[in-house]
């Protein structure tokens, strides 16, 4: 979800303007998802590197992670949303207590829902989420729980923040630039990658529908050969 910043100064608005007018962007996607069939949708909220951001930006949006995980709450499980937060959520993390209890109620709160998966990273990072799996991986061999030579690519991704959700099919970047800057280095081995100009404030669902009708033509071999 890159771009807000940009959107936000080219009106000559400050960029807390740009991440509220991005939320905003969030609800329009989660609401459009379920109708082009997605079944899973997980957004890059906040970077175990935005911390690097001013004082106030980290603020204005940790305010705004806040007032969409209790505001949104009750509509998310009228639409039967099961939302979960990937990121670093231990004490020793850098997320305040407060936003963390904030996070875990609204998870459990949506625990019985079965329709759109929403996934939202914060305080995320993807080579972060790696060790953390191989921590605990390395603790439950040291209890005894596992065996070294169980680890194979199924158990190990039991062990990240995604647990056995599927890979995602499609990866989307707004705001132009063309990296993967941190996000699900181990889920997206196989993912499309389709990078756009729009800043995130600005895109819709009819962006999301383009794209999709775009790369539902491409075809994904995993590796194999075309099958003739
Ligand atoms: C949103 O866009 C990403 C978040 C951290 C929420 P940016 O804040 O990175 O916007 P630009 O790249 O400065 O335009
Ligand atoms: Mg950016």
């Amino acid at each position: 979800m890159d771009g807000n910043g940009r959107w936000a100064t080219k009106r000559g608005l400050a960029r807390l303007e740009g991440h509220r007018q991005g939320a905003q962007t969030v609800e329009n996607i989660v609401r459009v998802a379920p109708s082009l069939g997605i079944k899973t949708l997980t957004f890059y909220a906040f970077s175990s590197e935005n911390w690097k951001r001013p004082e106030d930006e980290v603020n204005g949006l940790m305010e705004l992670l806040r007032i969409y995980f209790t505001s949104k709450l009750e509509k998310l499980k009228s639409n039967n949303i099961r939302l979960r937060v990937f990121g670093d959520k231990t004490p020793q993390g850098k997320l305040g207590d407060d936003i963390v209890q904030i996070i875990e109620q609204a998870e459990e709160m949506t625990e019985e829902c079965d329709g759109l998966n929403v996934n939202f990273c914060i305080n995320y990072g993807g080579r972060d989420e790696i060790i953390r799996a191989a921590q605990q991986f390395a603790d439950d061999v040291e209890r005894g729980l596992r065996f070294v030579g169980d680890l194979d690519e199924k158990l190990f991704s039991s062990y990240l923040d995604s647990g056995l959700q599927a890979d995602p099919d499609l990866v989307i970047r707004t705001g132009g630039d063309q990296r993967i800057s941190n996000f699900l280095l181990w889920q997206l081995s196989y993912s499309e990658l389709q990078f756009v100009k729009t800043a995130w404030p600005d895109f819709s669902g009819e962006d999301l529908r383009d794209i999709l009708i775009e790369k539902q033509a491409v075809e994904r071999r995993f590796g194999a050969v075309d099958v003739f």
